[in-house]
């Protein structure tokens, strides 16, 4: 099942600063009848966090300061405790206005990263909104596990990354951006053309244009017949009929269409394990994010589509959420 998200987070920042906002018409800055801050006085930004902290207690949010300073350093791309360190600094009205229109959003009961715009993903900062799904911690890891089979893999340079149903792009930055055994390029691939307006957004913030290009499409059918090193996918695996008992910061705000894949959550999955078995080159890697109670059905329908050495792997909360499999070495079915 899809957790909700967690909040701000340390990282790093596109060399342009990525932007505060987006501009899509759902994160576009609230104009607030009563501004929490006179916009004509100089404010510190302490004093912008206290006002901030009331609106948000005011609507009830069990840890308004936390999370006021958490929307602050979101929005600034910075540690959770720039808050303090910067408390005594002037606070520019843009990023007054910014932080109140994130609080109004936050107060509205948005998650905190659409309410912010922004998410951290392995350190990166990333631009994110309501067409994208918010990158989960637990996506990280699956990161890793491409990067463990690159790092074995010394003897195949250059190394070119499928990303199937990329959203916001966070895999394939940061597959792209990390130091890494291999040069590696990744293609990067979503069925919403919305969704591929944000990853670009991100992929050129990170001047990672020349290293991953987008292509619009289904799964894999984008690669035009292309062989690809490895596959990597967080794919939807929710099942239809669990939709509804999703917790709400999940239900309310995020595509239905990043989340769900069919009567048993596993559509996307079946489908891809197929394309990829065709996409990859022999010996090649299949890194599959899985729902933890569907582990061992992922992993027979890698095997039955003649996948190697298929493993569920743990996350960082030891739930098993990955899988890894090999395409046979000589090419065989
Ligand atoms: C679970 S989200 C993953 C987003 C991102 N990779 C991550 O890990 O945060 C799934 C993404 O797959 C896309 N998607 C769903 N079905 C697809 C399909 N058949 N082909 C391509 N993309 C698809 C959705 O638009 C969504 O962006």
């Amino acid at each position: 099942m899809r957790s909700e998200t967690s909040t701000a987070a340390s990282g790093r920042i596109p060399a342009g600063g990525g932007g505060l906002l987006t501009s899509h018409p759902d994160v576009s800055p609230l104009t607030s009848p009563s501004h929490v801050l006179s916009p004509l006085t100089s404010h510190t930004v302490g004093e912008a966090l206290a006002a901030t902290t009331r609106l948000l207690e005011a609507a009830g949010l069990p840890e308004p300061r936390r999370e006021a300073e958490e929307l602050y350093s979101s929005l600034r791309r910075r540690p959770t405790s720039a808050a303090w360190l910067e408390r005594e600094q002037l606070i520019a009205p843009s990023v007054a206005g910014d932080l109140e229109a994130a609080a109004a959003r936050r107060a509205a009961g948005w998650p905190h990263a659409y309410a912010a715009g922004a998410a951290c993903f392995r350190g990166h900062w990333l631009a994110v909104d309501r067409r994208v799904l918010i990158p989960r911690p637990e996506t990280e890891g699956l990161v890793d596990v491409v990067r463990e089979w690159v790092r074995a893999e010394r003897d195949h340079h250059p190394t070119v990354i499928a990303d199937a149903c990329t959203g916001s792009g966070a895999i394939a930055v940061a597959l792209a951006l990390e130091p890494s055994e291999a040069a590696i390029r990744v293609i990067a691939t979503d069925c919403s053309a919305e969704a591929l307006e944000v990853a670009r957004r991100n992929v050129e913030a990170w001047g990672l244009g020349p290293r991953v290009e987008l292509r619009h499409g289904d799964l894999l059918e984008p690669l035009a017949g292309l062989r690809v090193d490895a596959v990597v996918c967080n794919p939807p695996y929710v099942a239809a009929g669990e939709w509804e008992g999703l917790e709400p910061g999940v239900r309310d705000f995020e595509p239905r269409e990043a989340l769900v894949s069919g009567a048993d959550g596993l559509a996307a999955t079946r489908a891809l394990v197929l394309q990829a078995h065709a996409a990859l080159r022999p010996g090649g890697l299949l890194a599959l994010e899985v729902d933890a109670r569907r582990g061992a059905e992922s992993a027979a329908i890698a095997a039955a589509a003649g996948f190697e050495s298929c493993t569920v792997l743990q996350d960082l909360f030891g739930r098993p959420r990955y899988l890894r499999a090999r395409r046979s070495a000589d090419g065989r079915d």
